[in-house]
């Protein structure tokens, strides 16, 4: 089996038992860190089942286009979608299920990328993919767990990224992006009862 088919089916398994209270309190910070009144083309990489995206669909205009929201995991999708039902019309967000990276999108076409909880399972090649995705002077948000306050299970140890250790410090969530070339890095720890993570927003430079 595929690292990708494997990483469905576990998210698959878990969809219906999702904790959605921690992923939303992760996703309202992340928003309010990096993407206050967004607007524009966003993506939600790796969006399970849509923290992120419901969030920002529900805070954007009607007119907006709609909140890409890409995931593996059919599953997560699905129950993401059930409960976008009612709180935003159906066009406001895009659902696709797939790999995130690459992004199905054109070069430079996006305003905002979020990522809450997932850039460890997507690796170094997921930063690498939002420069190449976002226009110039775009802004990318991601979450991470705090290092030093994640216990994994064995089941998700083994599906983590090995190229994506995970930060201790916000200063080394930071170093993640400015390694694949953006700027203006900024991560903060935030504190959610006994867990930690760590909120990073960064530029993508005018230069290619
Ligand atoms: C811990 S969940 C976080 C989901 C969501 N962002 C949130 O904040 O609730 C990690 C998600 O990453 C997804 N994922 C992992 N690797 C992926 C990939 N290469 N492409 C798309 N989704 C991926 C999983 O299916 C899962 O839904």
């Amino acid at each position: 089996m595929t690292r990708s088919a494997t990483l469905a089916g576990v998210f698959d398994d878990l969809a219906d038992g999702y904790d959605h209270g921690h992923h939303e309190e992760i996703a309202r910070a992340l928003i309010a860190w990096v993407a206050a009144g967004a607007v524009g083309a966003v993506a939600d990489v790796a969006c399970g089942a849509g923290a992120v995206a419901v969030q920002l669909a529900r805070e954007r205009e009607r007119t907006a286009r709609p909140v890409l929201a890409v995931d593996l995991s059919s599953r997560m999708i699905a129950v993401g979608r059930a409960r976008a039902a009612g709180l935003v019309p159906d066009t406001a967000i895009d659902w696709r299920v797939g790999d995130a990276v690459p992004l199905p999108v054109a070069d430079g076409s996006l305003d905002l990328v979020l990522c809450a909880s997932s850039l460890h399972f997507l690796g170094r090649r997921a930063p690498a993919d939002w420069r190449r995705a976002l226009r110039p002077g775009g802004r990318v948000g991601f979450s991470l767990p705090l290092a030093t306050h994640f216990r994994p299970s064995e089941r998700f140890s083994r599906l983590l990224a090995d190229d994506v250790p995970l930060p201790r410090t916000a200063e080394e969530a930071s170093a993640l992006v400015t390694a694949c070339g953006f700027t203006g890095a900024e991560s903060r720890v935030h504190v959610l009862g006994t867990r930690r993570v760590v909120l990073t927003s960064a530029t993508r430079p005018d230069h290619p």
